[in-house]
């Protein structure tokens, strides 16, 4: 095979990977394999981006950056629902389709009304062009590169994902229109929302607010690659074009399920209004178990020349409605409050309640935030509160019920000191919580530190986990994760302890069995093979993720080096902003810290990675700045970006009168052109930028 005949058929094979895994849950291959193959894809494309397919599974991984997003304007204008709340009002807009079709049958299909940012996505030619943002309903953002990174929106429909065994052909798709657009919503999952917060919560990063809030943000990130570690993903809910593909709503979905969309299977038709209240009410609770956050759902008339009928108001379909769900919220007693330190000292307040039932579930405690909040709410101690169920997993306390409060309701002292060790607590201006400055000796600090070293994302010994680390403090065998290494099986064969379970009041027993323990010890050996960037994030420098450990390690290469690293030095690495840098250089100025790296150093852990920063070729744009516009004929946009800093250039984030050059090439983004030449900022060719390379 040629290189584009490799490059096509490596396409075609993981986008057929892709769309079983997502659409019918099978894994064709493993992990590994596909792994592999979306390697050797990059680095084709890499070598020949004249071949790369419009529909190349390498966008799901991101890398692209866009300084700004381009606006677009919809086909078809994005439109709102109109909204109710009662059960009258849903017979009122029943009563309105009813006149409006002239005493016609006809029927709904209800959904639920998913709760994350409106998408429009444009195919041509079966392939995916373009995705945008609702923006004002009549222009949104081109954000196409972020939505690319979704797994389960379709690169290509309508044989882009050829079976690689020929027989077994993707499912047969009829008169799919030249150009067509899906329209759905986009959202964070929420056990992603989750996972990214407890990441969060780990480094010391503020907590995102809300899935929706979250979801939204990342689909307007630049970093197209940042967008790709969300993992957002998107159900569609309408079906769009010039012709007439489909005479009901009903056989869009069914379509739109069959040619790779995801379609949520919750969608059901209904033949009258009763019928769409026990859908109402089924709904109610039974859509706390979906993956995302809904308010309410959304009734259709189901054919389209109905809704043609019955037609549009200014803002809103007469053939649609939505119907919000009143929130669930539940009011108990306030007993108590907890106050947790985390692994970065931070102290949070959880609210010990009543247990109350709320959405099917008992909740017993719900997070307060930090002090802030338990001002904003101005609540006291055996106050009655309203607990809610929102999109979010953990319920939340929003508001006093002050008519029941009583002489027995008491101010809120928050602590001074840390519940855990005593010392003073700090809070730093302009910072939401209070910290626990006792890094070495607070005992839950240690206690999540620990956690943090043996997680799968850093040093993997997770055997460890579970009260094991637990007993190993109790007993005095460590103090510090580098005590970890010099543990021998003699120390831990038979220790055991007795843990009473909060929740259910039962007992735990932990013990070291032979198995066991030489189970962590195996896990404590191999973890000295896991790659540096690991080590560097269970370091638990706080800001530091995973994301910027990686960054650190492709620029510095070596523990040393970062260790030594001056501010401004850290400031040049991508994506560091002052607080990262003055945190790592302050984590590694303390004494024990440094004794901690060394200990670790002595065991034999990695400490030097792959530096991939740019390979320097010269000097000769030393001291100037850059930015570009357009497209060009002999770089992509990453290309040029790495040839700028390979030769001493410095890329700016805009237009302004510190810009040496402007590089304009082909589609450049008039605004810029314009900006520049008001602010005289010379404008150069790509012809005269590769002049400026040689020497
Ligand atoms: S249909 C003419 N279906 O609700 C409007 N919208 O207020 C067509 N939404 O911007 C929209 N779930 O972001 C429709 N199953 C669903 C939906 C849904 C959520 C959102 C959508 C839209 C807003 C309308």
């Amino acid at each position: 095979m040629n290189p584009e005949e490799q490059i096509i058929d490596l396409t075609n094979r993981l986008n057929y990977y892709n769309f079983q895994y997502y659409q019918n849950s099978i894994s064709e291959v493993d992990d590994f394999t596909f792994d592999k193959l979306l390697t050797d894809l990059t680095a084709l494309e890499h070598q020949y981006p004249e071949f790369r397919q419009p529909d190349s599974p390498t966008a799901r991984v991101g890398g692209t950056i866009s300084k700004e997003f381009k606006t677009v304007y919809h086909r078809f204008p994005m439109l709102s629902l109109g909204n109710t709340y009662s059960e009258e009002d849903l017979i009122e807009f029943d009563k309105r389709v009813q006149k409006g079709l002239n005493g016609q049958a006809y029927e709904y299909i209800c959904e639920l009304k998913f709760d994350g940012v409106a998408l429009s996505l444009t195919y041509e030619n079966g392939v995916l062009v373009q995705g945008a943002t609702r923006g004002d309903g009549v222009r949104g953002d081109d954000i196409t590169n972020n939505i690319r990174t979704i797994r389960t929106v379709p690169l290509r429909i309508g044989g882009g994902h050829k079976s690689v065994h020929e027989s077994e052909s993707a499912p047969s798709v009829t008169a799919i229109p030249a150009l067509f657009e899906v329209r759905g919503e986009g959202f964070l999952p929420l056990a992603e929302f989750d996972r990214i917060n407890k990441e969060r919560e780990d480094i010391g990063e503020p907590l995102l607010a809300n899935p929706r809030n979250a979801a939204s943000g990342t689909f307007k990130q630049q970093d197209s690659g940042a967008v790709a570690k969300r993992r957002l993903d998107c159900y569609l809910y309408s079906f769009l074009s010039e012709t007439d593909v489909f005479q009901t709503h009903e056989e869009s979905l069914v379509a739109m399920n069959a040619w790779g969309f995801n379609v949520s299977p919750t969608w059901q038709k209904c033949t009258n209004i009763q019928e769409v209240m026990a859908y109402i009410n089924e709904w109610e609770t039974k859509r706390f178990d979906l993956p995302l956050g809904t308010d309410g759902i959304v009734i259709k008339v189901n054919r389209y020349d109905q809704q043609r009928d019955l037609g549009y108001t200014a803002k809103s379909p007469r053939w649609a409605i939505a119907f919000k769900y009143k929130a669930m919220a539940a009011s108990t007693a306030l007993n108590g409050i907890q106050y947790q330190v985390g692994r970065t000292g931070a102290v949070t307040p959880v609210a010990l309640l009543t247990p109350v039932l709320l959405a099917g579930t008992v909740v017993k405690r719900a997070s307060l935030h930090n002090a802030n909040e338990i001002e904003r709410l101005g609540v006291m101690m055996h106050d009655t509160v309203f607990v809610e169920k929102g999109g979010e997993i953990i319920p939340k306390i929003t508001g006093v019920d002050l008519n029941r409060r009583t002489d027995k309701s008491q101010p809120i002292i928050y602590p001074t000191t840390c519940p855990a060790c005593g010392t003073t607590l700090v809070r730093k201006e302009g910072e939401a919580h209070f910290y626990c400055p006792n890094e070495q000796g607070c005992p839950p600090q240690r206690q999540a530190r620990f956690e943090h070293f043996i997680q799968r994302r850093a040093m993997n010994i997770e055997s460890l986990g579970e009260g094991k680390i637990e007993l190993l403090i109790d007993r005095g065998l460590v103090q510090t994760p580098a005590d970890l290494y010099a543990l021998k099986a003699t120390d831990l064969l038979g220790i055991e302890k007795v843990f009473l379970v909060e929740e259910t009041g039962k007992k735990r027993v932990v013990s070291f069995r032979e198995k066991t323990v030489e189970n962590i010890l195996t896990a404590i050996e191999r973890s000295k093979a896991q790659p540096f960037p690991n080590v560097l994030f269970g370091l638990g420098i706080r800001y530091v993720g995973n994301t910027t450990a990686e960054k650190l390690v492709d620029y510095f290469g070596s523990m040393d080096a970062i260790m030594n690293a001056t501010p401004e030095q850290l400031l040049a690495v991508p994506d560091t902003g002052p607080r990262i840098a003055e945190s790592v250089v302050a984590w590694f100025e303390d004494a024990d810290n440094r004794e901690f790296v060394e200990r670790l150093r002595a065991a034999g852990l990695q400490f030097v990675g792959e530096k991939k920063v740019v390979e320097q070729e010269g000097d000769t744009l030393t001291g100037k700045t850059f930015l570009y516009t357009g497209t060009f004929a002999n770089f992509s946009r990453e290309e040029l970006e790495s040839r700028i800093e390979a030769n001493g250039g410095r890329l700016l984030s805009g237009i302004s009168k510190k810009l040496n050059y402007l590089i304009v090439g082909e589609n450049a983004g008039p605004s810029k052109v314009e900006k520049a030449k008001k602010l005289n900022v010379p404008m150069i060719g790509e012809d005269e930028f590769m002049a400026m390379l040689v020497v």
